[in-house]
């Protein structure tokens, strides 16, 4: 960041270099939001290090507030600044207006078109956005989620696997990496939804996996057949390392296998993995487009809770 002064009334904190500031970023962030997922300050780099662009972390002079500015553009244009705001309700002002030029500034410094942020539930700092700020209602995410314990049948894949399929994963078939990858990237690309897109080859996506604290090989599972054509790949990452809730990062059927009912062969692997696994439950946001993904979820037994919610204001 050279371009843009930091507001008085908050602080960049330099969480790779510095590992104080790591530590008072992820204690200011675990405090203010004990709803969420604990994050460890290993979560926090490796975050960094996995972001698809610039990222800031920010906190206030009290200790009462955390943030964190995300901003990514993909070779199409598509792109964003992500703010996210930890704080009890609405963090008020001016700390709230500060974030938001900050955001503004690096928003138009690296020339994406908006700023958004996102939460789950009604926290105050999304209408306070909508209110004072000049934020508009965007894209409400649908959320699913499986209660792993009380998974009912249809989450699960059935002891024989319809059609001949077998399943693995990138750990005990490390030589379907590369097929694996394309169908994940046809479902990247295919995935409704206004989001940026980032180039990715075979070898940037292996190696953002063996640098995550929250997803191995052995959580890409794969559905294929006994000639090796891969039908579905399907990717857990843990909500923070350690933790034993999961979400779904990525679930895509191949474009030439589509339509024939391999989105629920691959949602009832992910609930048979997380079984296996011994997690407690798993969730997915899926775009209220995605209406084939959505059917999938609930004839699977997924519940569905609040959305995350997501409101938008232009750059210019
Ligand atoms: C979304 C995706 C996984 C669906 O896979 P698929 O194997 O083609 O899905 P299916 O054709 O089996 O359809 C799944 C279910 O949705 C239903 N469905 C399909 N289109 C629908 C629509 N427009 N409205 C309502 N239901 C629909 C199907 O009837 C089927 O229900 P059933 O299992 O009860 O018969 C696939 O299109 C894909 O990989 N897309 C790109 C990646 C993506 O969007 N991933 C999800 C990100 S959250």
């Amino acid at each position: 960041m050279t371009d843009t002064a930091t507001p008085a009334g908050l602080e960049v904190l330099d969480v790779v270099e510095d590992s104080t500031a790591c530590l008072r970023f992820v204690a200011v962030r675990n405090e203010a939001r004990p709803d969420l997922e604990l994050k460890s300050p290993a979560d926090v780099t490796s975050d960094v290090a996995r972001a698809p662009g610039e990222v800031i972390h920010l906190v206030d002079h009290a200790d009462t507030l955390a943030a964190r500015l995300l901003t990514v553009r993909d070779a199409a244009n598509v792109g964003s600044t992500y703010l996210s705001v930890f704080t009890q309700g609405d963090p008020g002002e001016p700390l709230l207006g500060d974030l938001v030029e900050l955001a503004m500034s690096r928003a138009r410094a690296l020339e994406v078109p908006d700023v958004r942020c996102s939460d789950i539930g009604d926290p105050g700092h999304l209408l306070a956005l909508q209110s004072r700020h000049e934020f508009q209602e965007g894209t409400r995410w649908r959320r699913f989620e499986l209660d792993v314990a009380m998974a009912p049948d249809e989450a699960l894949l059935p002891p024989i696997v319809p059609g001949g399929l077998s399943t693995d994963t990138l750990l005990t078939r490390p030589d379907l990496s590369y097929a694996a990858f394309r169908t994940a990237h046809e479902g990247l690309l295919d995935a409704p939804g206004d989001f940026p897109r980032p180039e990715q080859s075979p070898e940037t996506w292996l190696a953002a996996l063996e640098e995550s604290p929250v997803s191995d090989r052995g959580d890409v599972l794969i559905l294929h057949d006994s000639r090796d054509v891969v039908f579905a790949v399907v990717q857990l990452e843990l909500l923070a390392s350690g933790s034993r809730h999961a979400c779904l990062e990525l679930l895509a059927v191949a474009r030439q296998h589509r339509g024939r009912g391999m989105a629920r062969l691959a949602k009832q692997l992910a609930g048979e993995h997380a079984r296996q696994r011994g997690l407690l439950s798993v969730s997915a946001l899926v775009h209220p487009d995605n209406e084939a993904m959505c059917a999938t979820n609930i004839s699977c037994g997924w519940t569905e809770g609040a959305p995350r919610r997501t409101v938008v204001r232009l750059a210019r």
